[in-house]
């Protein structure tokens, strides 16, 4: 039989202890990206719940620029990169967002992001939401509507879904 999207997840995605610090399992995905089919894999399911409900894709530096990139070419769409602070060379909105220590920013062009546009937002991963929150209300604050947010893993127990009530979230796998 077809091997599941989490069984895929499973076999492809690695696992490191103590990153990036003592004590933290970091999830790392980049041997999903390099495999044709998880790739394949990871970009079906997540636009597949949302077929024919979005105009563009948005993409979350970095590595949600892959997902976004290859979701807009496999559905005929385009892309919005939110980017880093300072990244973008023309007027922008910014929305800072807490990180553990501290806080961090990023920015969407004012004019890439069409009012009243219908936006699938993708991330690869979702710990406490802070960056996808960040990223919602700039494609809000832009007169776009956000109709669904896919990551391919969910940290489950960092409150990321709950940070973006009544957004869709569709997570290919939770981790506890
Ligand atoms: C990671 C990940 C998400 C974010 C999730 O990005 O790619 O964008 O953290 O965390 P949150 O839900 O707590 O906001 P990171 O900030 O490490 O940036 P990078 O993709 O540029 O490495």
């Amino acid at each position: 039989p077809d091997e599941s999207v989490v069984d895929l997840l499973n076999r492809l995605c690695a696992t490191v202890e103590d990153y990036p610090r003592p004590g933290i399992t970091f999830k790392d995905l980049t041997p999903v990206f390099a495999d044709g089919k998880g790739l394949r894999v990871m970009v079906d399911e997540l636009t597949a719940p949302f077929a024919g409900k979005f105009d563009l894709v948005a993409g979350v530096e970095a590595r949600g620029f892959l997902l976004a990139a290859a979701a807009a070419y496999a559905t005929g769409t385009g892309v919005i990169t939110v980017r880093k602070k300072g990244k973008l060379p023309r007027p922008t909105l910014s929305e800072d967002y807490a990180l553990e220590y501290g806080h961090a920013t990023i920015e969407v062009h004012e004019d890439d992001v069409p009012p009243e546009a219908r936006i699938l937002l993708l991330d690869d991963v979702l710990a406490t939401g802070g960056t996808l929150s960040a990223a919602t209300r700039l494609m809000e604050r832009s007169g776009a509507h956000v109709v669904g947010i896919g990551v391919v893993l969910e940290l489950a127990g960092l409150g990321g879904r709950d940070a973006l009530e009544g957004h869709g979230v569709h997570s290919l796998q939770r981790i506890e």
